[in-house]
């Protein structure tokens, strides 16, 4: 029985310090990571950081302290012992209900929605560039991801479109031109008719120069068309803007354009919101066209309300996949207002679909079992 208390204990302990840890993310993800970047945001994610540490081995000293035992107050603090309490339970409730949802995962396996077909090419980058960690880190594992999407009443003239995606390029010390462009080059090989990207061009403007000169001859038939993602909004908005415009590329700042092939038309839109102005009016994409309409918008979040306007297929990215990735939990923090819920791959609302794209690059530069991509989508 001793033995069994022993155990008992040592798992109770092992919960609560992770459950303490995925607690304290959840709150980073859902009211600190979209918030602009500056020095108080920066003290504050390291405090959180430290905070979690700290707990981390104070659940630890305490209860090897108290032979394993957990649930142990502060005599003469009742008010003390019963926050304690409270946040050791908390965080034991977050535990359980991560590993529960991480098993139904495993149940459940991959998401598949019907009408959809994924191929995954392998395209690492040859680099002798080592990144930080490179024994775990996925930095430079980038894969080449061909999706083909049935779309009902698809317009016969739209039959085969193919959409290229390039998201999230962080250009800067790590991510460097050369792993930029060598991304950008394997799409650009698989010929996409029209070209998105949806923005996080890079996270300081001293690398602005640089990355727009790894998109040049970026050029599609049918266009290239980018949002600015909120990494650009702190950079500089204008002058990502003046750049997009130079390169040739068409910037859908709440606005959508028409585009034509072989005789049909289809709409592609942009929306930049929250970065430019929370609760801007989708009205410039009509909900009752039957045409095929392609929304692009950084952030993921926009979906629930952008699915009112009945588009097609949502384009984002921004979480980065999740960036950081457990073994069996999988992501710990997810830039997004709703937790992780719009992690990476396809969701459904309605009649519409979003993919979130685990994007090219990254910040900070370190991914765990979490692959950079670059997309193209077929409609058939
Ligand atoms: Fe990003």
């Amino acid at each position: 029985m001793a033995a069994l208390d022993t155990l008992w204990d040592v798992i109770l302990v092992f919960a609560c310090c992770l459950g303490s840890g995925f607690l304290l993310a959840n709150l980073q993800s859902r009211f600190i990571c979209n918030l602009p970047d500056s020095r108080p945001k920066v003290a504050v994610e390291i405090g959180i950081h430290l905070l979690t540490t700290v707990i981390g081995f104070f659940i630890l000293i305490r209860a090897a302290l108290h032979e394993g035992q957990l649930f142990v107050g502060f005599p003469g603090w009742p008010i003390l012992s019963l926050v304690w309490f409270a946040y050791l339970g908390v965080s034991l409730a977050v535990f359980v209900g991560f590993t529960l949802i991480a098993i139904a995962k495993r149940i459940r396996g991959p998401h598949q929605e019907p009408g959809i077909r994924t191929t995954v090419t392998p395209a690492p980058f040859p680099t002798r560039v080592q990144p930080p960690l490179p024994q775990v880190n996925q930095l430079f594992d980038l894969e080449v991801v061909e999706i083909e999407i049935e779309i009902p009443g698809l317009d016969p003239g739209l039959e085969g479109l193919t959409v290229g995606n390039l998201t999230d390029f962080h250009l800067g010390r790590v991510c460097n031109g050369g792993y930029v462009r060598y991304a950008v080059d394997q799409l650009m090989e698989r010929g996409p008719e029209l070209l998105t990207v949806t923005g996080d061009f890079v996270n300081y403007p001293i690398y602005l120069e640089e990355c727009f000169q790894c998109l040049e001859g970026c050029a599609a038939p049918l266009g290239v068309y980018a949002v600015r993602g909120n990494h650009d909004y702190w950079v500089g908005a204008e002058e990502t803007e003046r750049r997009i415009k130079n390169q040739e590329m068409v910037l859908l700042h709440d606005r959508a354009v028409e585009v034509e092939r072989n005789g049909a038309r289809f709409l592609v839109a942009g929306v930049e919101s929250p970065w430019n102005q929370a609760g801007v009016p989708f009205d410039f994409i009509p909900p009752d066209s039957n045409q095929l309409k392609i929304v692009l918008s950084h952030t993921p979040d926009e979906f629930p309300k952008l699915a009112r306007q009945n588009p097609h297929l949502v384009l984002s990215g921004h979480t980065h996949g999740g960036q950081i990735c457990l073994p069996f939990y999988g992501s710990v923090v997810v830039p997004s207002n709703y937790g992780r819920k719009y992690e990476r791959g396809f969701f459904r609302q309605g009649n519409s679909l979003l993919y979130v794209s685990k994007g090219i690059g990254c910040h900070p530069a370190i991914r765990t079992l979490c692959k950079p991509e670059v997309t193209l989508f077929r409609f058939v």
